[in-house]
């Protein structure tokens, strides 16, 4: 756990599970790194495909990309292999730039879940919204994320708010 800490006070790149490179550990093979990015220009069908995997009904590519265009922050998280990078996690938050953030579309690809990244990917999003000076962090979690978010230190309806939602009939 604690090189997954170091990752979030200092740069957006990290290196393998060790810390170290793979050149001091006398390794010819690339080892794997995770990276975070912002950038909002991803591939939409890498996208998809990592939604595909976790198995959320699909939606429309136009319409993700508006959503990808028009959110306040965008995060990708990213297993760098050298020549190859796989998209391997993704969270998006929209805002009014001001008090408030909601995040949205919270995923870790199943083959690199349950190893502390989710919650890297959280962190990193939350310190992200922090240093913009947001300071009112909201989302809807299914039910079965719960206590994952909880862990983060988000709360259950907190002082009995309700959300409330309107559906079209
Ligand atoms: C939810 C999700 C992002 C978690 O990612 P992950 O990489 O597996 O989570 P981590 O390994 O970082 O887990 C962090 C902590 O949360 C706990 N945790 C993870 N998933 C959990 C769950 N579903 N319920 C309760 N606790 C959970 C872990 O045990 C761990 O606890 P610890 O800090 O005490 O060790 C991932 O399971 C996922 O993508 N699920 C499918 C998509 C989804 O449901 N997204 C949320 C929509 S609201």
């Amino acid at each position: 756990m604690g090189f997954w800490k170091s990752l979030f006070s200092s740069s957006e790149t990290a290196s393998g599970a060790s810390g170290r490179s793979a050149a001091e550990n006398g390794a010819i093979a690339t080892e794997p790194r995770i990276i975070f990015s912002t950038d909002r220009e991803i591939d939409l069908y890498e996208l998809e495909e990592l939604c595909d995997a976790v198995g959320w009904a699909r939606r429309p590519l136009k319409k993700v990309k508006k959503a990808l265009h028009h959110s306040f922050l965008v995060v990708s998280m990213w297993e760098d292999r050298g020549a190859k990078r796989r998209l391997i996690g993704f969270a998006r938050a929209t805002s009014d730039c001001a008090f408030n953030a909601t995040i949205w579309d919270v995923v870790v690809h199943p083959e690199y879940q349950s190893r502390g990244l989710g919650k890297a990917l959280m962190k990193f999003t939350i310190k992200k919204l922090k240093s913009e000076d947001i300071s009112n962090i909201t989302l809807f979690a299914d039910p079965q994320v719960i206590d994952f978010y909880r862990r983060l230190g988000f709360m259950l309806d907190p002082e009995g708010i309700k959300g409330m939602f309107w559906y079209p009939e």
